[in-house]
This record gives C-alpha cells, sequence and structure tokens, in this order.
C-alpha cells in the first residue's frame, strides 16, 4: 500500500514498503511547502521537466543523500554538469524496470527549460507500477486526447495540475479525468502562487458528479494511502 504525500505545489512523495521516491522537489522558495529539503531523505527523485518549480531542490538533495534521479536524456546530463552523477536517463515512451517497480515516461504539453537557460528537452509525465498499484502523475501539461491511451492501463491514482494558467485548469482536468478514468485523483500544481489559484472542494463536487472517480482534496503535508 503505497503511502502518498503532497508537499505543495508539485512535490510528491511516494514510500512504498523499502523505497521513498520523491517527484518535483520544489522546497526551496516554495511558499506552499511544509517542509524543507534537508529533512527529506529519497532513495529516487523523478523530475519531470527543467522549470525551477520542478527541479527544484534537486541538486543538492541528490548530493547530500546520493538519491538516483530518473529524468529525460538532457535534463539527466545537465544534472551530471551540476555534479549530480547518479541518474538514469530515459526517454518518453521508454519504461525501465527498476528495484522499487516499473517507471515510464509519459508525453506532456508544456516546456522544459532549465534554470541557467539550457535546453531540457521535452517535458514528461510518468506512469509508476509500484506495490501493485498504477499511478499517473501528469505533472505539468495541458489536456491531450491521448490521455484515453494512458488510461487503458488502469488508474488507481491520477495525480492532476488544475492551477490553469501553466497547465490545465479545473474545465480541462475534468476532461482529462474523463479520458484517464482514474479510480482515485489527487488535485495539485494550485494555490502556491495567486496566478494558478483555485478551489479544490468545487473540482471535487464537480467530478464527483460526472465522473466514477474520488477526488482526494489534501492540504499541503498530507498523505492518502491507495
Ligand atoms: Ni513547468
Ligand atoms: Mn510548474
Amino acid at each position: 500500500m503505497p503511502k502518498i504525500t503532497w508537499f505543495g505545489h508539485s512535490v510528491i512523495q511516494i514510500e512504498t514498503g523499502a523505497t521513498t521516491l520523491l517527484i518535483d522537489p520544489f522546497l526551496t522558495g516554495n511558499p506552499a511547502a511544509t517542509v524543507k529539503a534537508a529533512d527529506l531523505a529519497p532513495d529516487v527523485i523523478l523530475v519531470s521537466h527543467g522549470h525551477g518549480d520542478h527541479i527544484g531542490d534537486t541538486v543538492e538533495l541528490a548530493k547530500r543523500t546520493g538519491a538516483t534521479v530518473i529524468a529525460n536524456f538532457e535534463i539527466a546530463g545537465w544534472l551530471g554538469k551540476q555534479g549530480v552523477h547518479k541518474t538514469h536517463p530515459m526517454h518518453i515512451g521508454g519504461s525501465s524496470r527498476q528495484p522499487w517497480g516499473r517507471v515510464k515516461l509519459t508525453m506532456a504539453l508544456h516546456g522544459s527549460g532549465l534554470p541557467d537557460g539550457s535546453y531540457g528537452g521535452n517535458p514528461c509525465g510518468f506512469l509508476l507500477w509500484l506495490d501493485g498499484k498504477t499511478i499517473y502523475h501528469a505533472c505539468d501539461t495541458g489536456l491531450f486526447y491521448d490521455m484515453k491511451l494512458i488510461g487503458e492501463e488502469g488508474i488507481d491514482l491520477a495525480i492532476l495540475p488544475i492551477g490553469d494558467n501553466f497547465t490545465m485548469g479545473p474545465d480541462d482536468a475534468l476532461r482529462a479525468v474523463k479520458l484517464l478514468e482514474p479510480k482515485r485523483i489527487l488535485p495539485i500544481h494550485y494555490n502556491t502562487f495567486d496566478i494558478i489559484k483555485q478551489d479544490p472542494q468545487s473540482w471535487q463536487s464537480r467530478v464527483q458528479k460526472e465522473t466514477n472517480a474520488r477526488v482526494s482534496v489534501l492540504q499541503p503535508g498530507q498523505s492518502l494511502e491507495i
């Protein structure tokens, strides 16, 4: 039974029996974060794209903990130049068996420039198979019809942005739910900044009225188990 914790914005921690995964660890400078990077000890870090609110504290965390960083080929190469050498480069459509489960990089409609202006390749989302569960983290993306194909995997938990402006907003995120047909949903990437302000409870009501999915609205720092 994996335990999923939302630390605000797009920061997700997934704890399986033996492994702690951390996705998009933007803690320093994240007004919604409930922990500091120094408080965390991931075994694996996954980075969806190069934007500062996703790559965040990856370099510091990876150097301190020795965590393996999974990211696209370009970001893995950039991390190498920052002194992070335990990386696993992948690309969209590719999957990889890992000691804790399996990961596949999925498409995402977004940008991926790195904080210093370097090219960060294409942004991605993640399909994760661990502890007998299938998790889809869309990361930063607009709506795309191929979510229908991702849904064919049988999603136990979909982690979806609802903030609008930079990613899907509530209307398109609802359409995403209809394509993905997940059992459960965790909305993220909202209320970190005024420009992505949303009401997650009203979105929860809409989704639960129009689909069979259950929406779990968390406060930053809270967890759920699937
Ligand atoms: Ni972004
Ligand atoms: Mn973002």
